[in-house]
């Protein structure tokens, strides 16, 4: 992957809040590719809504470099921005004005013509299911309306890269699950699109790859799938037996084997190093046991991140 043809390029950046601040980003690389939805995963504190903050130029880099769309966001700002939309984490609405105001309002910071940001605005206020309640003040907005709207506020200038901060937190699941679907769209339609999430099933689900970092460095970077094949107990398969005793030593000429029993008769055994399904079956037999269920392990994305990033509350 050249950096050449990457929407977004990280290289080596750094984040230090202040001379003596805590160092938010020691060194992150990573880029984006067109029409990629890349996800940053990392605990409380990692450093995720400071790497957007460089991207969106909120946040100054204090040494290394990063562009969007091939426009450096250090010497050109302005630049950047044209070319992106936010949805931060905390709600920056204009409380003041009606939901279709700040919509077109932003459409009109953004230069989109004045005969486009109504209808614009309507379809999004239509497509995010607030047409209803398009002229009441965003005051009177519950926390996941306003999430909404954030969203379609976003997407009034059709960016080249949408940046969404935690989209669904604190969101219901039918407002999550229409996210979903929205994201999807905007992927089919070409968007690039960098998110940060603490939704494990969420970031399996919608993003193409994933960056964890923790403590401001990049600790991994892959697709879902090839993340989850960072768990040590990857290629394990697990067993139910019906057996008289602990059938743990049958199954240790096949591969590392661990064993617990689930009730009287009744163990699961867990069996890992790619063992073929015939050598389970014909050790169990051998033991006098009787297998009742077999199926691969396929450790979770929430388990690969609490194996790279450990246990402690940050
Ligand atoms: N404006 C700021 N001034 C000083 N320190 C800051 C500032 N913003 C963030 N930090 C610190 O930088 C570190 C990274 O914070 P950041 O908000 O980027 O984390 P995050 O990964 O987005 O976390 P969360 O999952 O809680 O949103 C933290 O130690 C945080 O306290
Ligand atoms: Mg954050």
């Amino acid at each position: 992957m050249s950096a050449a043809t990457s929407v977004i390029d990280v290289q080596d950046v750094h984040k230090r809040y202040g001379p003596r601040g805590p160092e938010a980003l020691k060194g992150v690389s990573f880029s984006v590719e067109p029409g990629e939805v890349f996800g940053l995963l990392g605990p409380n504190g990692a450093g995720k809504t400071t790497a957007i903050g460089v991207l969106t130029t909120r946040v100054r880099l204090t040494d290394g470099s990063a562009s969007v769309d091939g426009v450096d966001v250090t010497t050109d700002p302005q630049g950047v921005k044209r070319r992106i939309a936010v949805v931060p984490q905390q709600a920056n609405l204009d409380r003041a004005l009606t939901a279709r105001e700040n919509l077109t309002f932003h459409g009109a910071y953004f230069g989109v013509r004045r005969a486009a940001r109504g209808a614009r605005a309507d379809e999004l206020l239509d497509q995010f299911g607030l047409a209803d309640r398009a002229t009441e003040r965003v005051d009177n907005y519950s926390g996941g309306m306003s999430q909404r709207l954030m969203i379609a506020r976003a997407l009034m200038h059709q960016p080249v890269v949408l940046f969404l901060d935690e989209p669904t937190t604190g969101l219901d699941p039918q407002s999550r699950l229409f996210l979903w679907d929205r994201v999807a769209e905007l992927r089919a339609a070409g968007t690039t699109i960098l998110l940060t999430t603490h939704d494990m099933a969420e970031a399996d689900r919608l993003c193409d790859r994933i960056a964890i970092v923790d403590h401001g460095q990049r600790i991994a970077l892959d697709t879902p799938e090839g993340l989850r094949g960072l768990l040590p107990g990857a290629n394990g398969v697990e067993l139910v037996v019906r057996a008289g005793q602990d059938p743990v030593a049958a199954f240790e000429p096949i591969g590392t084997a661990e064993s617990m029993q689930l009730d009287d008769d009744r163990w699961q055994v867990r069996c890992f190093g790619d063992p073929t399904l015939s050598a389970l079956i014909d050790a169990a037999e051998q033991h006098g046991s009787e297998v009742l269920d077999v199926h691969r392990l396929e450790g979770s994305l929430e388990d690969v991140f609490v194996h790279l990033t450990g246990r402690d509350l940050r």
